[in-house]
């Protein structure tokens, strides 16, 4: 689809780090529009939300913690097949094992903290994509 979307966060260590542009310039040179950005501090109930998928699993709380450690920036990217070629710039979860090229493999590194800190969200699905959107832009729907 010409004008898929997805959503993308740069999580509260790209924040802390000042990768904003950094990571917003790779997704902008690979070729996709940026729609729509916006600062935000996330509070419990839109992370639930956001997180639903996962709640349950060990990892839920420190995720959310962490995700409520600092301001984030909630992005929408479009493009054909925009919600996988994020995901493939993003790289793999784990930073130590995502390829060399990608924004998890060069910028980010295991931080020994209990949950896995790798400076981006991407959505993973065009549903997931459209409900994610609906959370941090409802205005956009
Ligand atoms: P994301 O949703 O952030 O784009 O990342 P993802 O699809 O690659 O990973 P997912 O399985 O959806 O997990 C969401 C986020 O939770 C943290 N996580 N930590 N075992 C761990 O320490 C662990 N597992 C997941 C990561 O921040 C991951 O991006
Ligand atoms: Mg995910």
């Amino acid at each position: 689809m010409i004008n898929e979307r997805t959503l993308i966060l740069v999580k509260p260590d790209g924040v802390r780090r000042s990768l904003i542009g950094e990571i917003i310039a790779r997704v902008e040179a690979k070729g996709y529009s940026i729609v729509a950005v916006k600062m935000m501090s996330a509070d419990r109930a839109l992370l639930t939300r956001h997180y639903a998928e996962h709640e349950g699993k060990p990892f839920f709380e420190p995720l959310v913690e962490f995700m409520m450690s600092g301001p984030i920036v909630a992005i929408v990217a479009q493009g054909n097949r925009v919600i996988e070629g994020f995901r493939n710039i993003a790289g793999t979860t784990d930073p130590t094992l995502a390829a060399a090229g990608t924004i998890r493999g060069d910028l980010a590194r295991d931080q020994g903290t209990k949950v896995t800190q790798n400076l981006v969200h991407g959505s993973d699905s065009p549903e997931s994509a459209a409900r994610e959107i609906s959370i941090f832009f409802p205005e956009l729907v």
